[in-house]
Parts: structure tokens; C-alpha cells; sequence
């Protein structure tokens, strides 16, 4: 197949539709996606990584009981004031931060009907070119460049690139589960086939869809002719099974570096730990906390002397 003509990748797309069953009740009121890993929310995480990557403009597409993360994106005029009135430049810093980071477009996505209709909502935004879609559950650490190695091969092999990450055959049915042609480089791989959750027996590898996507505007198309798959609903993954099917280039870039699944409860945790452990202001007081709270867990044998 020719490849496509090079065009730049400069918008993101974020859904954030999901209900976030995994969490309840605390997101019976909150969006999964406000939850706080340390003192920000965990998207703003993942527009950070998407405006680092230099795609500024963003469009979330979000549901029903989530106007709370419009209000985040937005900016909050009375908040502001009575910041600068006390002279608390630190905190009105990071409140900027939000509105600053990217532009951010909002659009409903009116049913649940899966993760192929919330990115088909972002058609008229993305227009013809190709595109980014993160999705808000994972985190990638900021030292890890997997976006902008996604967007590298996918300037130079045009056509659509996922990101990939071996679970072992145990977790393969929670993700999107991709076949391989042989032989590929270590990190960059084409795929020959995805299907969506299927049972470990039925897999086709060991290496799951993570939630970062490039993909090429040719998917809307796919999409909006896509019969609901898996769970009765429209899955971004059979579309893209059929664009490899129709011939059109399909890479993965195999990423070996951190990743902290948010929707996850005890992943969650495990990021609030670490990243809080990293971080500069709070990290040294943090750590020398941890340190003492685990020597006396009882069963770590530091307790038992
Ligand atoms: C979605 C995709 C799946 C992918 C996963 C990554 O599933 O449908 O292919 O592997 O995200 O997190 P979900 O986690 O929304 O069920």
C-alpha cells in the first residue's frame, strides 16, 4: 500500500465518557478522571503528556455528570483574585497551569456506545489528518518518550501506530490483543491483526493495546460503518482490524518504560506512592515516612527485630 502523504499529528483526543465503575462510590459524584494522583488530577497528567509531545490542541469527549472537567480546563476568575490578593504566587501558578497547558475543545458523546463511537465524535475536530487518542486510565511517566516515539513512526511509516506492552498470556483478555509479523526491530513491530478481549487461549500474543493511539483520519470512515463487537459496543479496535484488513500500514511501538493504570484501585495507589515519593517538594519528607511505615508492616521482617 502507498503510504499517505506526510501530515503532521496535531491534535489529541481524549475520551472521558467512561463511568468508572472500578471506583465507586467515589465516582458516583466525581470523574474518575479528577481523581487526584498526589494533587493533580490524573488528566491533567495525560494532556501534559500530549502538549509535551506538541499536540496543543485537545479535544475531550466527555458525558453525561462530567461538566466538572470543564471546569478544570477552565479558567476560574474569582479563584484567581483571591489568590493574587494573598500574594499566594505558588498556588496560582498550578492553577493556571490547567488552562495554559493546551488548548482544550469539549464534545458529547450523548450514549455510551463504546470507545469507537467517543472517538468517532471526534471527527469534525480532527478533520484529515492524522490524530492522537489517549486514554485517561494510563499514565505514562514524563521521562518515558513513548507518544513522541509513536508520532516518529508514524511520520516515517505513515498510516496508524498503537502502543503495545506485553501483560503475559494471564491479563491478555482485559485489553486489545494484537498478531505481529516476525522479524520487526525490538521496540517498533507492524501488526498484522488486533481483536478486542479475547480469552488467553484465543490471543493472538501476549502484547495489549495500551491506551495510546495514532491513528489515520481513513478510521472515521471504518468507524461509522462498524457493527457494536465486544460487549455490544462500537470498539476502536475492530475498526482498526479492519484498516489493517483493507492493507493500511498498522505498527506498535513496544514500550519498556513506566506505566501506572489509574482506573486500576491498587495501581492507583502505587502511582500516588511512587510519584509522590519522586516528587521534589514533597518526596524527601514523603519518603522517610514510607520508609519507617514499612519497616514496621508486620510480615516484612524488619518488624520482627
Ligand atoms: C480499551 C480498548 C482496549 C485497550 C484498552 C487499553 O479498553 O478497547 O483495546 O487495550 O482500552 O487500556 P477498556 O480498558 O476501555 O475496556
Amino acid at each position: 500500500m502507498p503510504t499517505q502523504s506526510p501530515r503532521p499529528t496535531r491534535k489529541a483526543v481524549i475520551p472521558v465518557a467512561g463511568m468508572g465503575t472500578r471506583f465507586l462510590p467515589a465516582t458516583k459524584a466525581v470523574p474518575k478522571e479528577l481523581l487526584p494522583v498526589v494533587d493533580r488530577p490524573a488528566l491533567q497528567y495525560i494532556v501534559e503528556e500530549a502538549a509535551r509531545a506538541g499536540l496543543g490542541e485537545v479535544l475531550m469527549v466527555t458525558g453525561r455528570g462530567k461538566a466538572g472537567i470543564e471546569d478544570f480546563f477552565d479558567r476560574h476568575p474569582e479563584l484567581e483574585t483571591a489568590l493574587e490578593k494573598k500574594g499566594d504566587e505558588g498556588r496560582l501558578a498550578a492553577v493556571h497551569e490547567s488552562t495554559e497547558v493546551a488548548q482544550v475543545h469539549f464534545v458529547r458523546q450523548g450514549e455510551a456506545r463504546g470507545l469507537g463511537h467517543a472517538v468517532l465524535q471526534a471527527a469534525a475536530f480532527v478533520g484529515d489528518e492524522p490524530f492522537a487518542v489517549l486514554l485517561g486510565d494510563d499514565i505514562i511517566d514524563a521521562r518515558d518518550h513513548l507518544l513522541e516515539q509513536m508520532l516518529a513512526v508514524q511520520a516515517e511509516k505513515g498510516g496508524s501506530v498503537v502502543a503495545l506492552l506485553d501483560v503475559g498470556a494471564e491479563n491478555i483478555d482485559k485489553y486489545g490483543a494484537v498478531a505481529v509479523e516476525p522479524g520487526g526491530s525490538e521496540d517498533v513491530v507492524a501488526i498484522t491483526g488486533m481483536v478486542e478481549k479475547p480469552p488467553a487461549d484465543e490471543a493472538p500474543s501476549t502484547l495489549a493495546i495500551i491506551g495510546r493511539y495514532v491513528l489515520a483520519p481513513e478510521v472515521f470512515d471504518v468507524l461509522r460503518e462498524t457493527p457494536p463487537g465486544r460487549g455490544g459496543e462500537i470498539q476502536l479496535t475492530d475498526a482498526m482490524a479492519t484498516l489493517i484488513e483493507r492493507g493500511d500500514p498498522m505498527h506498535g511501538v513496544v514500550f519498556s518504560g513506566r506505566r501506572y493504570d489509574t482506573g486500576d484501585r491498587l495501581d492507583y495507589l502505587k502511582a500516588v506512592v511512587r510519584l509522590a515519593s519522586e516528587r521534589e517538594d514533597l518526596g524527601p519528607d514523603f519518603r522517610a515516612w514510607l520508609a519507617e511505615f514499612v519497616a514496621d508492616l508486620p510480615g516484612t521482617g524488619a518488624s520482627q527485630a
